[in-house]
């Protein structure tokens, strides 16, 4: 049986749950692709720590990026280290290397997508793949839905929790009259926060997976810095006294809209959604996306946003694809003239 190669940058959350799915479906992945899918290199920032998944047979744990990027029988990168320098040099010189990429970093691509996009673009070899389903709202697939089922719909609103460590932190203040540094840790602990959980709790994750939502719904290359955005560090108890009072809750949206004149509009903040909401009753790490159409009307997708599995599954289903020689869709759909005018800022409250 032929073999596909990985090496896998990450060994935390996302990357041993990628390693212990690929052991346990082994023999179900090699029917499904004809081929045999190896991890063989694993690279870490500590070689010593140990770690909560087996290390597959064959395999070896390393901390030099040359020994999975100079590796010339490694097919497949898998980007699951996190961050916007090392992983970006990492990323991109493994697809100029001609191995296809998968990652889950949305900051990365929200940073660069530009470049990145260029770098596609000016590869000669078309067998050369980016994939990164993993990178919004975690186990949801909601980007290779926006890759194919609007191309004949034109798409007019993407709303919603889009991350699931805060939404598990609200859930944990409102619900359970957790503090707020209690629900922080154990969201931490449950693997839903990023290594700088300033990135989840200011709102700049769930901005840069709006980022990429904006550019797969309009074709649109925002400025991150444009899009308005506050986080849920200033709510306190009473918020949520007064919202229940009020006959609802607090969640934290991210929202792109186009307006009558075309324009789109977008913000990340904290807002007051009433009980008959059913983003209301979207509880811990789950994520929610509307996606309002003229076609569809309403899309509506709600699963796991965040944690070791539901990440780890949205990887294995890139990985399975481009063993299975799936050609991919365009990575970012067309770009279009759609111009960004932002006048959210009085929503905040
Ligand atoms: P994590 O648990 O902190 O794991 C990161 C892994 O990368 C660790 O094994 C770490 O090595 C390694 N690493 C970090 N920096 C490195 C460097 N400079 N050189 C070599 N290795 C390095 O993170 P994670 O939660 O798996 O997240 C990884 C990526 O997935 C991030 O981009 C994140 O945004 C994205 N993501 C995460 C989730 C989630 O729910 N966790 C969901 C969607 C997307 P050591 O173990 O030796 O420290
Ligand atoms: N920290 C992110 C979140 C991980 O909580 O949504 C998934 O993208």
């Amino acid at each position: 049986t032929p073999t596909v190669t990985l090496g896998i940058f990450g060994g935390g959350t996302v990357g041993g749950g990628i390693v212990e799915i690929l052991s346990k479906k082994q023999s179900y992945f090699q029917q499904l692709t004809g081929k045999n899918i190896v991890v063989k290199k694993i690279c870490v920032r500590d070689a010593s720590k140990p770690r909560d998944f087996a290390l597959p047979e064959g395999c070896t744990i390393v901390t030099s990026y040359d020994d999975i990027l100079n590796d010339d029988t490694i097919d497949y990168a898998v980007e699951v280290m996190g961050g916007t320098t090392d992983a970006k040099d990492v990323v991109m010189s493994a697809l100029q290397k001609g191995k296809s990429v998968v990652t889950a970093n949305k900051a990365l691509i929200a940073k660069d997508l530009p470049e990145i996009e260029k770098l596609l673009s000016s590869l000669d070899s078309s067998g050369t793949q980016f994939r990164y389903e993993a990178a919004v709202c975690g186990g949801i697939p909601v980007i290779r839905s926006m890759q194919s089922d609007f191309v004949g719909d034109t798409i007019q609103q993407v709303s919603g929790i889009i991350n699931g460590c805060t939404n598990f932190m609200l859930t944990a203040m409102d619900r359970d009259k957790k503090s707020y540094e209690d629900a922080l840790a154990q969201a931490s602990e449950l693997g839903y926060a990023e290594a700088d959980p300033t990135l989840d709790v200011g709102g700049f994750d769930a901005r840069s997976k709006l980022k990429i939502l904006m550019r797969l719904a309009y074709g649109m290359d925002v400025d991150e810095d444009e899009i308005s955005c506050r986080g849920i560090t200033e709510l306190t108890k009473i918020d949520f006294e007064y919202a229940k009072t009020l006959g609802g809750t607090i969640k934290l949206l991210g929202v792109a809209s186009k307006n009558d004149k075309g324009s789109v509009s977008a913000f990340i903040s904290p807002c007051y959604v009433t009980n008959d909401d059913p983003l209301s009753s979207v509880n811990g790490a789950t994520n929610a996306i509307e996606i309002v159409s003229d076609n569809l009307v309403s899309s509506i997708y709600i699963g796991q946003g965040a944690g070791r599995y539901p990440t780890a599954n949205s990887c294995i289903n890139d990985i399975v694809a481009l063993a299975k020689g799936d050609t991919t869709p365009l990575p970012f759909n067309p770009k279009s003239e759609t111009k960004f005018a932002n006048n959210y800022e009085s929503v905040f409250f």
